[in-house]
């Protein structure tokens, strides 16, 4: 009887044993293809939002739309390996999209959490608590200020708005009244977006609609935001013939005066030029895509006692080899060359400049072209390079015979 019992034991423990085996098994292999191939049914905008997240999210503008299936996600790009947080979709009439979180999960994290710490709430507190407290208006004022007195060793990230962090309200003003809801939240949305990626603001300021060479917005959903798909970078773009780069770099260095002198009140210093930040589509038409890293200058200041070269102008000075910049020289100028100086980097400095190698029979009939490249890289005129570069390029693209044979 006793053996009887001791056999149904020990056939029962290898029974559970088995189970138990399959059941790791099995878990693996599920969890290896999600890692692998994405979600079993493809992505889930509702795993992508993160709208448990609000009001420490960026805002709900476009959750309808991505809530009633109007936008529909690719599943190719779903991945657990996705670390830039970057996927694609579609509208239904076809539009392509580019759905971005803005920041990386690690990223994410950390702000997270130093939330509650931030406003002063207990440990592990819920993002909706964060309505009660005040003086949110100090925190925002706090995020894209830049002391011009005592100036930050640390590098600076995000927006940075100079010389006076006041002048956010005016910059604002376009976001704040087209929205009619809650002001509070409105503001942490803003204090969030400003903590973490603060390209939303800049593409309700700057929009495409106007003219500018920035992405069309399509709105936000929790942590995600939706904007169009407008091609592929230019440095996956070096293979296309000479004559298409010299377009690009028309609207480079077009594009380098807009961001300085095209807003009535603003300039907008990009800080992060490169060819993987600029897109181009299959019309040449060249879109700015990053607008994470940026300096916004309020050019209607009155100086104070602080800013006594406010209306000298400011001219990148030689800082050594690569991209660096001043920001503490930038915001107390009322002008600076900088964009200029980085569009022409991109076009013909160190690093896999898009103009080079230059076609032999540019350099022969063009022999002026390379000097003023060089003079806008070294030379301490930028803006009238700027303008001389403008006009030979004009007529590259219109003389056939420069871009003959061989460059198109
Ligand atoms: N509007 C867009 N159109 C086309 N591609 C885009 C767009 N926005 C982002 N991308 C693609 O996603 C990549 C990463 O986006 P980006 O905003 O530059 O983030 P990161 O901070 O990771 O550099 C880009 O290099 C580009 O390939
Ligand atoms: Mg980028």
């Amino acid at each position: 009887m006793k053996g009887k019992i001791y056999e149904n034991m020990l056939l029962r423990r290898r029974f559970c044993k088995r189970v138990a085996l399959m059941l790791t098994v099995f878990a693996l292999s599920f969890y290896a293809s999600v890692l692998l191939f994405g979600g079993l049914k493809g992505p889930q905008v509702m795993q992508l939002t993160d709208l448990n997240r609000c009001p420490a999210c960026y805002g709900v503008s476009v959750c309808p739309e991505l809530y009633s299936d109007q936008i529909t996600l690719e599943t190719s790009q779903w991945s657990m390996f996705n670390a830039k947080n970057i996927f694609y979709g579609y509208t239904k009439s076809n539009r392509r999209l580019v759905l971005k979180k803005l920041a990386h999960d690690t990223e994410f994290k950390v702000f997270d959490e130093k939330i509650c710490k931030e406003f002063n709430l207990k440990e592990n507190c819920k993002p909706v608590e964060l309505l009660n407290t005040s003086n949110i208006d100090d925190k925002v004022l706090k995020t894209v200020e830049y002391n011009i007195t005592w100036v930050d060793t640390e590098p600076r990230k995000g927006l940075v708005l100079c010389p006076y962090a006041y002048s956010l309200y005016e910059l604002l003003q376009p976001i704040l009244n087209s929205r009619k809801g809650n002001y509070k939240s409105e503001m942490l949305n803003i204090w969030t977006i400003l903590n973490i990626n603060p390209e939303p603001i800049i593409l309700q300021v700057i929009r495409k609609v106007d003219g500018w060479l920035v992405p069309p917005y399509g709105g936000v959903c929790g942590r995600l935001e939706v904007v169009g798909y407008e091609g592929k970078p230019l440095s996956e773009l070096q293979h296309v013939p000479w004559y298409r780069k010299l377009k690009y770099a028309q609207k480079i260095l077009d594009a380098a005066m807009d961001f300085t002198f095209k807003h009535d009140r603003f300039r907008f210093y990009l800080m992060d030029w490169s060819l993987d930040n600029i897109v181009a589509n299959e019309k040449d038409e060249i879109t700015f895509i990053d607008l994470e890293d940026i300096i916004v200058l309020d050019k209607h200041i009155l100086p104070k006692g602080d800013l006594p070269n406010w209306y000298q102008r400011y001219s990148r000075e030689s800082m050594g080899p690569g991209f660096s910049f001043s920001i503490e020289n930038m915001c107390k100028h009322h002008l600076s060359d900088h964009n200029l100086w980085s569009a022409c980097y991109i076009l013909a400095g160190d690093e896999n400049p898009l103009l080079y190698p230059m076609p032999k029979e540019v350099n022969a009939s063009k022999p002026h072209f390379d000097r003023l490249l060089n003079a806008c890289l070294n030379g301490d005129d930028r803006f009238r390079t700027i303008t001389k570069l403008q006009h030979v390029i004009k007529e590259m693209l219109i003389d056939k015979t420069v871009l003959g044979q061989g460059i198109r």
